[in-house]
């Protein structure tokens, strides 16, 4: 069976697990070439072989999101080794759980480096390529908190802000070049990153806040990214998806 992707290159940050990892298996299965840019060598190497045993096509391209001259190698290497950049999807982010009176300058540039300018590295990379083949899908995942705003998560709902007002922005600048982009906004999703934090506060007391009674999995988000990137939304831009079992409606 033909794969809703086949043709397609897409390069996902973050990929080496959770959330990231789930959506470079959904890609590869439906046909697309994809590069798993992670600045874990171990998780993103796995991820890239797991889809090659699969019988998709991957490759793992170490990458530091923060680093300029790091993106643009690795976008590089993605047109010298696939041909072309159709899909970006920035996932790449950290979170420092603590009272904001409680934070160091060190935390909030280290969220600020790797979830804001590490969105803005990828996506300032991948233009050149996508408007010369006028078309593109950009999907930045941001978050619920950055919505809403979340207690103990001040600096990280501030990145999520920006990530989303920036889609908003993008994608009134780069409708004309017919380059798409979209928010997924997850609310607590259940992957490494996250459980700790989950068994902290304890599963069945968090999921009293989601109208659905259970936390997201990973595949839930990674199905949401795969709706932004088929031709059957592609007259959808600038939206925030949420993806949290009705925590944030509207
Ligand atoms: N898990 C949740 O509860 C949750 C909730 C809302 C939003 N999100 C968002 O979903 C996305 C994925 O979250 P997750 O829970 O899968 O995270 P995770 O911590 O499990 O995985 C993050 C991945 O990003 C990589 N990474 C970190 N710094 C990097 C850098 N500088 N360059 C390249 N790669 C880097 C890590 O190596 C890791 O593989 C993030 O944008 C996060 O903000 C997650």
């Amino acid at each position: 069976m033909a794969g809703r992707l086949d043709g397609k290159v897409a390069i996902v940050t973050g990929a080496g697990r959770g959330i990231g990892r789930e959506i470079a298996l959904t890609f590869a299965r439906e046909g697309a070439a994809v590069v798993v840019a992670d600045i874990d060598e171990e998780n993103g190497s796995r991820v890239a072989e797991e889809i090659r045993g699969d019988g998709g096509k991957a490759i793992f391209i170490k990458t530091d999101v923060t680093s300029y001259d790091n993106v643009k190698a690795m976008v590089e290497k993605t047109v010298s080794e696939f041909g072309r950049i159709d899909i970006l999807v920035n996932n790449a982010a950290v979170w420092n759980i603590k009272l904001f009176k409680d934070t160091e300058p060190s935390d909030w540039m280290r969220e600020i480096s790797i979830n804001v300018v590490g969105v803005l590295n990828c996506i300032h990379c991948v233009l050149p390529y996508m408007m010369e083949a006028k078309g593109g899908r950009i999907v930045n995942i941001a978050s619920d908190a950055g919505r809403i705003g979340e207690p103990w998560l001040a600096t990280y709902s501030g990145t999520k802000g920006y990530v989303i007002s920036l889609t908003k922005a993008l994608a009134k600048e780069l409708g004309r070049y017919n380059i798409t982009v979209n928010c997924v906004s997850p609310g607590v999703t259940k992957t490494p990153g996250a459980m700790k934090f989950i068994e902290s506060v304890g599963e069945e007391k968090l999921v009293k806040a989601y109208p659905l009674r259970r936390l997201a999995e990973p595949r839930d988000i990674a199905n949401a990214v795969l709706f932004f990137v088929l031709d059957e939304s592609n007259y959808v831009t600038g939206q925030v998806l949420s993806v949290s079992g009705g925590y944030v409606v509207g």
